[in-house]
């Protein structure tokens, strides 16, 4: 069965993600809608596409009383935390299964339970990929006995330097010359001081303690090249560790590469229905 997709926000994920459906690299897959705030980015993306001819929307009313929307048996949502409060609840309640990138929305459980409601109610689904970590299937498998769950994070001073907590403690990030941790705390906390590091914290969190027993630690190094990510995780079961060193994304150094494959890969198993890999 060929699934329809339509496509919210279309700057680094939403792109790879149309281009990979359009090339065949996601099975089953037909993209039939785009929409973004920014018309131009739609109609950019959708002059590079090959095989597919999806509508354009830049206004959400129009894209939900459209025929696309009808037709949509999945819609990405791939732009930001703020669509993902304002849009979530209305595409679940049209009957629609949701793919969620900016996961650190979820944090709010209240928000969740409700979504999770209407996609009960609806017969819909909602998917969140592992995005710019690893391990998280594991890290669901032991939920019921895991004791401890630490993430640690190490970024240049550069790439943390929007974060909150730097005005906050009236520290300078550029004057910080040496490996230094930042902030060691609960992910809950987290959110608040470094809410761009927020989505790796929150998928963490929801597979495994909660945002409130999930430990969190953010550490700035000046010599470190890659975005990487730490988790350990102990219990009855024994110890996970896992360690990614991410390459950011060419377009939006924010993304790392690997969450936009995580994406794609998400979405193909979304559309594929004989197999699901380690789930
Ligand atoms: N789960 C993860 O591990 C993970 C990893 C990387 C990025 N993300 C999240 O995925 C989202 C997309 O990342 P990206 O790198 O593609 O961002 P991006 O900035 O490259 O692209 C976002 C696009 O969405 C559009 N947009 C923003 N708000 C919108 C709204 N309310 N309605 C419609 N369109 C809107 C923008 O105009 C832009 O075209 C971000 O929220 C980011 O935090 C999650």
């Amino acid at each position: 069965m060929i699934r329809k997709i339509g496509i919210i926000g279309c700057g680094t994920i939403g792109s790879e993600l149309a281009l990979a459906i359009d090339s065949g690299k996601v099975e089953n897959a037909s993209l039939i809608a785009l929409f973004d705030i920014l018309n131009i980015n739609a109609i950019q993306l959708k002059s590079k596409l090959q095989n597919s001819n999806p509508s354009v929307f830049s206004d959400f009313l129009e894209f939900v009383s459209s025929t696309s929307f009808l037709q949509a048996d999945i819609i990405v949502e791939a732009a930001s935390q703020e669509a993902v409060r304002n849009f979530s609840k209305k595409l679940l309640d049209g009957g629609k299964n949701l793919l969620i990138m900016s996961v650190g929305a979820l944090s709010d459980y209240e928000f969740l339970s409700e979504l999770i409601r209407s996609a009960s109610k609806n017969f819909g689904y909602i998917y969140l990929p592992t995005g710019a970590i690893a391990g998280i299937d594991a890290i669901r498998s032991v939920k019921d006995v895991l004791e401890s769950v630490t993430l640690t994070t190490t970024k240049t001073p550069k790439a943390l330097a929007d974060a909150p907590f730097f005005k906050v403690n009236n520290i300078n990030p550029n004057k910080i010359s040496k490996k230094t941790l930042l902030y060691d705390g609960d992910a809950a906390n987290a959110v608040n001081n470094f809410p761009a590091n927020i989505n790796v914290a929150a998928i963490l969190s929801l597979a495994g303690l909660g945002i409130k027993k999930t430990s969190v630690k953010i550490i700035a190094d000046p010599e470190i090249e890659v975005n990487q990510h730490e988790i350990l995780a102990k219990g009855v079961f024994g110890e996970i560790m896992i360690k990614v060193r991410n390459v950011p994304s060419t377009r939006n150094p924010k993304t790392s590469f690997l969450a936009v494959l995580s994406a794609i890969e998400c979405l193909r198993s979304a559309c594929n229905n004989q197999m699901r890999i380690g789930t």
